[in-house]
């Protein structure tokens, strides 16, 4: 790409302010499951980043597990349909199963995990969602624990990617592509 034509980053969430965020919901996850055993279920790839700091800041027992799925819904131009391309690994009955996303755009991937995840039975079926982007919901899905809430603005970082370059930026950017 010639230069000067390279997307453009600004940051929108510092690290700093995602470590002290990522505290405040595993303690609010930790005060609602005292006691109790509680399993991570990561949804790929996105979330490994946030499940994998989140886990380590709940004052609980955990478990972890990840599925991954793929969307056709995007950018409002196809059917919205979810594939799953992998399961979990182990059973659900009977867990407090909580689904960590790193972001929560149309909620079509929510929804259709949810439906799913609802059939196999866990004790507790909760979300935690790093990001939400309440202003493009097309499902009327929403997360129980939520990091941040932002504005309809492509980001990476902390996971999030483009054509799967940025995830280990340890910032949340707003990335702005040149036009072509
Ligand atoms: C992202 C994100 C969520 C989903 C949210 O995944 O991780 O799973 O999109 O979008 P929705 O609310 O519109 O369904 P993506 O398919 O980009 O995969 P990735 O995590 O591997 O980047």
């Amino acid at each position: 790409m010639p230069k000067g034509r390279q997307p453009q980053r600004k940051v929108l969430i510092r690290r700093a302010a995602i470590k002290r965020r990522v505290g405040v919901v595993a303690r609010q996850i930790t005060r609602d499951f005292k006691g109790q055993r509680v399993h991570l279920v990561g949804v790929l790839k996105g979330a490994c980043f946030f499940l994998a700091d989140l886990a380590r800041e709940i004052d609980l027992e955990t478990s972890i597990d990840f599925i991954a799925v793929a969307s056709y819904g995007r950018g409002g131009e196809s059917s919205g349909q979810v594939r799953l391309l992998k399961d979990l690994d182990s059973s659900i009955a009977g867990l407090n199963v909580i689904v960590v996303e790193d972001i929560l755009d149309t909620g079509l991937t929510l929804n259709y995990l949810l439906n799913l995840f609802r059939q196999r039975r866990p004790k507790t079926l909760r979300v935690a969602a790093f990001l939400d982007k309440p202003s493009r919901r097309v499902q009327p899905v929403k997360a129980d624990y939520t990091g941040f809430t932002i504005p309809n603005e492509f980001v990476v970082g902390y996971g999030l990617d483009h054509a799967e370059r940025y995830r280990s930026l340890k910032d949340v950017c707003v990335l702005r592509l040149p036009r072509t």
